[in-house]
């Protein structure tokens, strides 16, 4: 069976920062309750109006063809995962393919919330492993900024902007033979999705004046189940995937986990045995960029990345869903060799 080597990445923030000050302004909070209690310094905030998930999703892509020294017409396929997708239907997918021009890449989206990254990362690998795509886009885009309640203290410090993408590829058709996703242990419960939802504008509570009113189509969260679960969850997937593939801690180089509070990233590494400066951490400046988290971190470790070194992708998010992965880094510096 064909494995799927991530053969690039490719990464968009915006330029506007959100800092712990800035809040202060305009909620009851402070930098100093926010960095004890989440690790977050600032977040990255696309301000302009104009400008939703496809555009972050798209300038991620572009780098990433750039760095990959491709065209936009040589992809299959374009999956995003994504909870603020610029609308319902067309997916993001659709608005990313006319915008870069890939002419014959079918797409669509995924949501799963901050998993749908390592999700949208499995269904990639599936098209390729399957014989069906050479090369497959998957992007992890999300505007948090447009369903984050900015008066409500317990949510706005939290989220950011920003997207992530990497190229799949054959590991074969690039040199790298036997890297690439080797395993992938996903879940979901939905027992709990009250704890983690934006409750309005579906069809369930479909928007009127009144839903509005009561604020139904922002993002809501009961955090302290949900820290818990995170914690539990990340730990356990990850713990999984070492266990099914015979791994010790000395085996794995990174722990490339969800960005959603300091804490549970400290505390699953823990779990794991893993020292901590195995496990990459960026939270302190994006914040939770919910399905961006995992590729923004795949970005800025990039140059430090080596062909052969075992990565453990894992998260958790809103449903609540769930995994971890067995990746083999597939490259050294800042792109695949060929
Ligand atoms: N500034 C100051 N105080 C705040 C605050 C803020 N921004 N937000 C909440 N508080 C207060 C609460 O009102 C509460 O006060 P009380 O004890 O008087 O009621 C107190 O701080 C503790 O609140 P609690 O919610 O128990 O804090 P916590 O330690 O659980 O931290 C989160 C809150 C949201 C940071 C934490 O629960 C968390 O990270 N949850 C998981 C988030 C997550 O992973 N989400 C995405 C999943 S993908």
């Amino acid at each position: 069976m064909r494995t799927a080597a991530v053969t690039a990445v490719g990464h968009f923030l915006p330029e506007e920062r959100l800092t712990n000050a800035d809040l202060e302004e305009m909620v009851d909070t402070s930098d100093e309750w926010i960095r004890k209690r989440t690790g977050i310094r600032e977040r990255r905030i696309l301000r302009d109006p104009e400008k939703a998930t496809s555009y972050m999703a798209t300038r991620a892509a572009e780098e990433l063809l750039d760095k990959r020294g491709i065209g936009a017409g040589e992809l299959d396929a374009i999956i995003v995962g994504t909870v603020t997708p610029d609308m319902f239907y067309p997916a993001t997918a659709c608005l990313v393919q006319t915008e870069l021009g890939a002419a014959r890449a079918f797409g669509y989206d995924l949501s799963a919330a901050c998993s749908g990254f390592l999700y949208a990362l499995g269904a990639g690998a599936g098209h390729v492993a399957g014989g069906q795509c050479e090369k497959v886009l998957v992007i992890g885009a999300d505007k948090m900024s447009s369903i984050v309640d900015y008066t409500d203290r317990s949510t706005c410090i939290l989220f950011g902007d920003g997207a992530g993408a990497v190229l799949l590829e054959p590991a074969g058709a690039v040199g790298a033979e036997g890297r690439g996703l080797h395993d992938l242990h996903q879940r979901v419960d939905g027992s709990e999705w009250e704890n983690l939802c934006q409750p309005g504008g579906g069809s369930r509570r479909p928007p009127t004046h009144q839903s509005v009113d009561r604020r139904d189509h922002f993002l809501k969260q009961n955090g302290r189940p949900v820290f818990k679960q995170a914690t539990r969850r990340m730990a356990e997937a990850s713990l999984e995937v070492m266990q099914r593939n015979d791994l010790t801690p000395e085996d794995v180089d990174y722990l490339v986990p969800h960005q959603a509070n300091r804490r549970i990233i400290e505390a699953t590494a823990q779990q794991m045995n893993l020292p901590p400066e195995k496990a990459m951490m960026n939270i302190g400046d994006y914040g939770n960029t919910t399905a961006a988290t995992i590729p923004l971190c795949l970005h800025d470790w990039e140059p430090e990345l080596r062909a052969g070194d075992r990565l453990i992708l894992t998260t958790f998010g809103g449903g609540y869903t769930w995994g971890a992965g067995l990746l083999e880094w597939a490259y050294d510096d800042a792109s695949i060799d060929n």
